[in-house]
């Protein structure tokens, strides 16, 4: 779908975006305030958008196959436990009073996606799938959680929200994270354009920030500098990506799931700027005060010739901008250093096992 089409549709006055927005939110309840379910809101991106939803006002309640952490329990928030591939579970939360289903249930990260593949799958497909059934039953809005790996390998950076994916061999466990959200996605612009459902797709460049499990670049590189382990970086540290603070991924989706101009479209939200994983790893072993040499691993040797790794990876954030002023504001030393100060604070974080290979 094209952002011309896109930017045709929300023309008008910020007002009248707003006012929009407003009568979006408040649709059929009078108050303002909306009746959510976030699912997998147990897990790092949940939390945080759980709290921010339950401090705006609306009413959450988050569906996860597992409870949060003690320390991420937002006040006001309701916590059910089920399985999104479990049907009946989940329609005793998306009722008909819901308005809008946050749809984050996943299993996210490259450890996960090489120990559990079908679960992988399963999860985006089947879960995704009872998710839009069951909206499209309550008429609630559905904003779903994608990914900047849909574009897989595709060296045409940055990338726009219509720009190829180009993805590696099937027999490759890797990528059956992208090729499930992709179809996903799929799942959703058909709901959206044959059935009339409203939903937005988000797509998340490298989010890092308080509480993410410590298998990712940042959190993993925080982990070992605070216990005085040195961070890792693959080969030369040379690949870059566009590190996004949690605050700015919150405030995009509420922004996105706000907007009756974001239905039926897709947004890539993320940091527009490009940084090389070895100047990040650097700033966080800086930040941390920790006397550590950063080691460098050598992924040919470690993990062999079917070892991929993406050279870059950054957003063409234009559509979110323009269509709905969202841009990120978080840099990466602030985002790194309030990373690093709740870390300290959470001894519990620490003592998690790392998880990530190599
Ligand atoms: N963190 C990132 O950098 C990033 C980047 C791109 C996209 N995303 C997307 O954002 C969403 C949230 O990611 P996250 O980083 O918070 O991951 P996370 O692993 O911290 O959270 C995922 C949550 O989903 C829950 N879950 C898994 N399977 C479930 C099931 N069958 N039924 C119900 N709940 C289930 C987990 O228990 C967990 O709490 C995911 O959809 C992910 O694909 C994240």
């Amino acid at each position: 779908m094209g952002a011309d089409r896109a930017a045709d549709r929300a023309a008008g006055t910020a007002a009248d975006r707003a006012a929009g927005t407003a009568a979006d939110r408040a649709a059929g309840r009078g108050t303002g305030a909306a009746r959510v379910v976030v699912t997998g809101g147990s897990g790092f991106v949940g939390r945080h958008l759980a709290r921010a939803l339950a401090e705006r006002g609306d009413e959450v309640t988050v569906f996860d196959i597992s409870p949060p952490h003690p320390s991420g329990i937002a006040d006001g928030v309701r916590y059910v436990t089920g399985d999104v591939r479990d049907i009946d579970a989940l329609s005793t939360v998306i009722d008909g009073g819901i308005d809008v289903v946050y749809h984050l249930a996943a299993v996210v990260g490259v450890d996960l996606y090489l120990a559990r593949p079908l679960d992988v799958v399963d999860i985006n497909l089947i879960g995704t799938r009872h998710v839009l059934e069951l909206a499209e039953r309550a008429s609630a809005k559905v904003i779903f959680t994608s990914t900047s790996e849909v574009f897989g390998k595709n060296p045409g950076v940055p990338w726009s929200e219509d720009a190829d994916r180009l993805l590696g061999s099937t027999a490759t466990d890797r990528w059956s994270y992208a090729t499930s959200k992709a179809l996903a996605e799929h799942l959703i612009f058909a709901f959206a354009r044959q059935r009339g459902l409203r939903a937005s797709i988000i797509r998340y460049f490298n989010l890092y920030g308080p509480g993410q499990r410590p298998a990712f670049l940042v959190s993993r590189s925080i982990h070992r500098a605070l216990r005085g382990v040195p961070p890792v970086v693959y080969d030369d540290g040379g690949q870059t990506r566009s590190f996004t603070y949690i605050d700015d991924a919150v405030s995009a989706t509420l922004a996105i799931a706000d907007a009756a101009a974001a239905e039926g479209e897709s947004f890539n939200v993320g940091c527009s700027d490009e940084m090389s994983i070895g100047h990040a790893v650097k700033l966080i072993v800086e930040l941390t005060g920790c006397a550590l040499e950063v080691v460098p691993v050598d992924t040919r040797r470690r993990f062999g010739d079917t070892y991929q790794d993406l050279s870059r990876r950054i957003p063409d954030t234009t559509k979110v901008r323009t269509l709905l002023g969202w841009q990120s504001t978080v840099p990466l030393h602030d985002g790194l250093a309030a990373t690093i100060e709740w870390a300290r604070a959470n001894p519990w974080w620490l003592e998690q096992p790392d998880t990530a290979f190599a």
